[in-house]
């Protein structure tokens, strides 16, 4: 049987999305990886028990992929997306999780006949837990929605927008993040440190609470806020702290500063 989901990349990303699909019982034989790196090939290969592709070219003549989905650097980007024009096709979907790129630069790699879903995901796809929000053109009708859903969702939430425009936002707040938590881990482990704390100690506190605050914040349905105001008792310790935190020259202002600049990123690296 001709595989059914081309997968270009099985980098980081496109290794995550490869586990949780075949975790979730996808065949093996319904996926065609296309890889060039020889470690992420063996890797990928040894996944799927058969072979994988080190260019578009050596994919068999009769693959009619259902979705190709693009998780390669945008840097290679150009390289990478004419080679697959040639599997445009009405029930076709194109999935990119390339940042950046948008649904325009597909187009007009793949021509105005492709559906395309742009999709942003986040690294703790890596473990099952990412948050993607995803972009269909005009083209992709309900069916390849549907289908882009399935495959994103085997790592993670899944969020639809028509607005691509929203992406750039999207990128700030949920695909850098997870950087931002785990500079908040690193500075609460120094700041550990600074109060008298073995670094080793600090480090090892630091970890468990962004991570356990993390699973808290997973479970309970409760906003944020609310879990915050729950472990703050009037004059108490949390409160010190959190008076520093919350004050006007506080968290607030600088990560919705830090969230601006990612978003202003973004809108450039797509030009
Ligand atoms: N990691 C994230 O948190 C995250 C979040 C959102 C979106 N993304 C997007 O996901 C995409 C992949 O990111 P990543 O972190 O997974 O990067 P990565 O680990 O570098 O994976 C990219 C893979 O693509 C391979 N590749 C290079 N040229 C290729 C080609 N012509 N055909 C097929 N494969 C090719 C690379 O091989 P070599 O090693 O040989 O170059 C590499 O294994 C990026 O576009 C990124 O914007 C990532």
């Amino acid at each position: 049987l001709a595989a059914s989901l081309v997968l270009a990349g099985c980098g980081k990303m496109g290794g995550a999305l490869l586990d949780g699909w075949l975790s979730r019982g996808m065949s093996a034989d319904d996926v065609a990886v296309v890889e060039p790196g020889v470690e992420s090939r063996e890797a990928a290969a040894r996944r799927l028990g058969h072979g994988v592709h080190a260019g578009p070219e050596e994919l068999p003549a009769d693959v009619k992929p259902g979705v190709v989905v693009f998780a390669v650097k945008p840097q290679v980007m150009d390289q990478v997306a004419p080679a697959y024009r040639r599997f445009v096709a009405p029930d076709a979907v194109f999935l990119s999780i390339a940042a950046g790129k948008t649904i325009a630069y597909f187009t007009e790699r793949l021509g105005g006949e492709a559906a395309i879903v742009r999709a942003m995901p986040n690294t703790p796809a890596a473990v099952g837990r990412g948050i993607t929000v995803a972009c269909p053109n005009a083209r992709a009708g309900a069916a390849h929605v549907r289908r882009c859903q399935e495959l994103l969702e085997a790592v993670g939430e899944v969020l639809w927008t028509d607005d691509e425009s929203q992406l750039d936002a999207v990128t700030a707040v949920s695909g850098s993040g997870p950087a931002y938590v785990f500079l908040l881990a690193e500075c609460l482990a120094e700041a550990g440190a600074a109060a008298g704390l073995p670094v080793e100690m600090a480090r090892r506190l630091a970890r468990a609470t962004v991570a356990g605050a993390g699973e808290l914040l997973h479970r309970a349905p409760e906003e944020p806020e609310v879990l915050r105001r729950n472990v703050t008792s009037p004059g108490g310790t949390t409160a010190a702290a959190l008076s520093i935190l919350m004050a006007p020259d506080g968290l607030r202002p600088l990560l919705a500063k830090a969230v601006q600049a990612a978003a202003r990123r973004s809108r450039e690296l797509a030009g």
